[in-house]
């Protein structure tokens, strides 16, 4: 089978005509951040990935950021992810002064829970597997390890916005499920975006709190 590469050009010569009127649309309301159509979005994405609640962000690594941050980790704390990803799945643990704990992968490059085990400490608070290319790691068993150890799931859900495991979506697993909209991704924008899914109806506030663009939304209403 061949898969072709994603051309962005061809892409946007596909959807112009259907996207040019929401363009003019959004840029005539003179509401650029936020505004209904976001909200609308939101509220698709929240359904499709089978989750209660969606808030969009600025990025995928604004996303992973917002995420640890709402669930309170900072200086000290340790989490344990895999390093065999991009550098926003540890980048955003470090930028909050917390610590990236690697534990290695199993032979499919998802995070192995048998090694995740060896790496907590008491300085653990959560735990970041990363579905790569769409294929989504060992949940149910990472689940299992976090429940026994108090530790939170974040899902880095960027690379596989649509996968399912027994008939759950990607990002609808953990506590936070992470998604990035780049232009590379399946679901793409024209710039960097991304969003967070959540069925926990405090992070949903706290993360809507933490997100600028949320803020700016509501001064526009
Ligand atoms: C696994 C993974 N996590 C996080 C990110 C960060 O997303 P963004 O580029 O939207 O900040 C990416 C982007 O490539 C990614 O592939």
């Amino acid at each position: 089978m061949i898969i072709k590469r994603l051309d962005l050009k061809k892409q946007w010569h596909i959807e112009e005509k259907k996207l040019l009127p929401i363009v003019k649309n959004v840029l005539s309301s003179g509401i650029y951040v936020g505004g209904k159509h976001i909200l609308s979005l939101e509220s698709k994405l929240a359904k499709y990935c089978g989750t209660k609640y969606a808030v969009c962000t600025n990025s995928g690594t604004d996303a992973l950021t917002i995420a640890l941050h709402v669930l309170g980790i900072g200086r000290d704390d340790e989490v344990i992810t895999q390093s065999n990803s991009f550098i926003a799945s540890a980048s955003c643990i470090a930028h909050l002064g917390a610590k990236p704990i690697f534990a290695d992968v199993d032979e499919n490059r998802r995070l192995d829970p048998n090694e995740i085990e060896k790496k907590i400490t008491r300085k653990t608070k959560a735990i970041i597997p990363v579905h790569l290319c769409g294929d989504i790691g060992h949940m149910s068993l990472i689940k299992d390890i976090a429940k026994k150890n108090k530790l939170y799931v974040i899902e880095d859900a960027a690379q596989s916005i649509g996968s399912k495991l027994n008939n759950m979506k990607s990002g609808s697993f953990g506590d936070i499920g992470c998604f990035s909209a780049h232009p590379l991704k399946n679901l793409n924008a024209a710039g960097d975006s991304g969003f967070i899914v959540t069925n926990n109806k405090f992070y949903y506030d706290k993360i809507k709190f933490f997100n600028k663009s949320w803020f700016k939304r509501q001064g526009q209403f």
